[in-house]
């Protein structure tokens, strides 16, 4: 049994990186050990880590870089004066650049080590709602990707019942650049300047429930959602999780199939089969 008070926290847009989270808590709880989970959004408290000397941190890649929620809730945590160790996972639908070892040094920056790492192909939340729907690795985590699990839950095992830790950050791959220049200049300006600004319900679709999203961007005014994008990430979490497909971006997509709980749900079971 693990003495170590241990947290799994992760932000996931759609549910790839939830869904991962959800799996490796399920594994080290079968082994023992004793994770609290934590969802991160806009609005998580980051004073919950005093209370942790182990933490878990599981983070989507936007664009080669890590989430603004997360560089948000790490630029708030104070600098801990009893260093404090993680271990990080990534998802992402195609290539992690250098978004691990990014967080990595935003963790240093708070005396927070990192002490392993790893990154997990999974569901592209972005190329399912764009790219030709005959590209089934859209949709799917990596075919070795119940050995990378097991893998993972044996390091933090290793890990968790160790006192003595490695810094491990991640090296700086020279060569991401050559993803990273038309993935910033190109789809990122797409995303943010065309897409962005065109999220919107389909009211004859929708539920009539609150919509989903980290960063508070809806409220339901005189019973329907408004979409305020001033501080939307384009996460997608709007767009996949709600109902009926109720919420879209642009025309061509509206009908495409949704990363939804459904989705998700199945994918996990197989996970943990
Ligand atoms: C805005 C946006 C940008 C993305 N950029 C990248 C990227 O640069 N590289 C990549 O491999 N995947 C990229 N993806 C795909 C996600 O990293 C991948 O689907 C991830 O598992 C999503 O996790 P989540 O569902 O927990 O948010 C992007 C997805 C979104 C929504
Ligand atoms: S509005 Fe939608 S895409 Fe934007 S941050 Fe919220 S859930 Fe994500």
């Amino acid at each position: 049994m693990s003495k170590k008070k241990v947290l799994l926290a992760f932000y996931s847009g759609a549910g790839s990186t939830k869904t991962i989270a959800e799996v490796l808590l399920i594994k080290l709880q079968k082994i023992n050990h004793e994770i609290d989970l934590l969802d991160i959004d806009v609005g998580t408290d980051v004073n919950i880590l005093n209370e942790y000397d182990f933490i878990i941190f599981g983070t989507p890649t936007y664009h080669c870089y890590p989430p603004k929620t997360v560089s948000e809730f790490i630029s708030k945590i104070k600098y801990q004066t009893n260093i404090k160790h993680i271990y990080l996972f990534a998802t992402y639908g195609l290539y992690v650049g250098n978004n691990l070892r990014m967080i990595a040094k935003e963790f240093l920056n708070k005396n927070i080590q990192t002490v392993g790492f790893t990154g997990f192909k999974s569901p592209a939340s972005d190329a399912t709602l764009l790219f030709p729907t005959f590209i089934k690795m859209m949709y799917h985590y990596k075919s070795s990707i119940k050995n990378e699990i097991t893998g993972t839950v044996n390091e933090i095992d290793r890990l968790l019942k160790s006192n003595t830790f490695k810094t491990k950050i991640p090296f700086y791959k020279w060569y991401a650049p050559l993803d990273w220049l038309p993935n910033k200049f190109y789809t990122a300006r797409k995303f943010h300047k065309d897409y962005k600004p065109n999220i919107k319900v389909i009211i004859d679709r929708w539920d009539g429930k609150e919509i989903d999203c980290p960063r508070n961007c809806w409220e339901i005014i005189n019973n329907k959602p408004k979409y305020n994008p001033d501080n939307c990430e384009f996460c997608l979490r709007c767009i996949h999780r709600t109902q009926n497909k109720a919420v879209i971006f642009s025309n061509s997509m509206e009908d495409r199939e949704r990363l939804d709980k459904g989705f998700y749900d199945k994918l996990k079971q197989e996970l943990l089969e």
